[in-house]
């Protein structure tokens, strides 16, 4: 991720924030339409999952400029989602729903480069949860 991408990523986080419900409400929707079988493993209530992933993604991009910082959090994050029942291949399949979330919230905002920001955003946090269950 280069400086131009973190400085679109804070940008157009200022955006989604404020609309961090019904963005999740949108990402949690598409995710199950595209594979219902994801549903069984969220417990809660739908709303407020989509508040606490957003929390997340904020602290996520606040914490780009200070990387060392973040591998804590996001280590944890990371071996809980395999508590939870989370697979490798439902990555993409969230990935594709969170990036389709950002893009109705966004509208014209959502430019490819914006795109290209967030997922590389994406890839490099679903890694890193991904290493610490390595
Ligand atoms: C960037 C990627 C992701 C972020 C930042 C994220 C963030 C979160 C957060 C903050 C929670 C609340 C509980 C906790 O802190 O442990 C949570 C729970 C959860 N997430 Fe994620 N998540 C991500 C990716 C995924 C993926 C790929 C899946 C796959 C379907 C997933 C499924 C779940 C499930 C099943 C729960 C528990 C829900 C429940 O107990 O009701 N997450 N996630």
């Amino acid at each position: 991720m280069n400086a131009n991408q973190v400085k679109l990523l804070k940008e157009t986080f200022k955006t989604i924030e404020p609309m961090a419900d019904e963005t999740g409400e949108l990402l949690y929707t598409k995710l199950f339409e595209i594979d219902p079988s994801l549903r069984p493993l969220f417990k809660g209530d739908i709303k407020a999952q989509g508040r606490m992933v957003f929390t997340a993604i904020g602290l996520a991009i606040a914490g780009l400029d200070k990387p060392e910082a973040m591998n804590d959090q996001v280590r944890s994050l990371g071996s809980r989602h395999v508590n939870y029942g989370v697979q490798p291949r439902d990555v993409n399949t969230f990935g594709a729903a969170f990036l389709w979330a950002l893009e109705q919230t966004l509208g014209p905002a959502f430019t490819p480069e914006v795109k290209d920001a967030w997922i590389s955003a994406y890839g490099v946090l679903s890694v890193a949860m991904r290493r610490a269950t390595a």
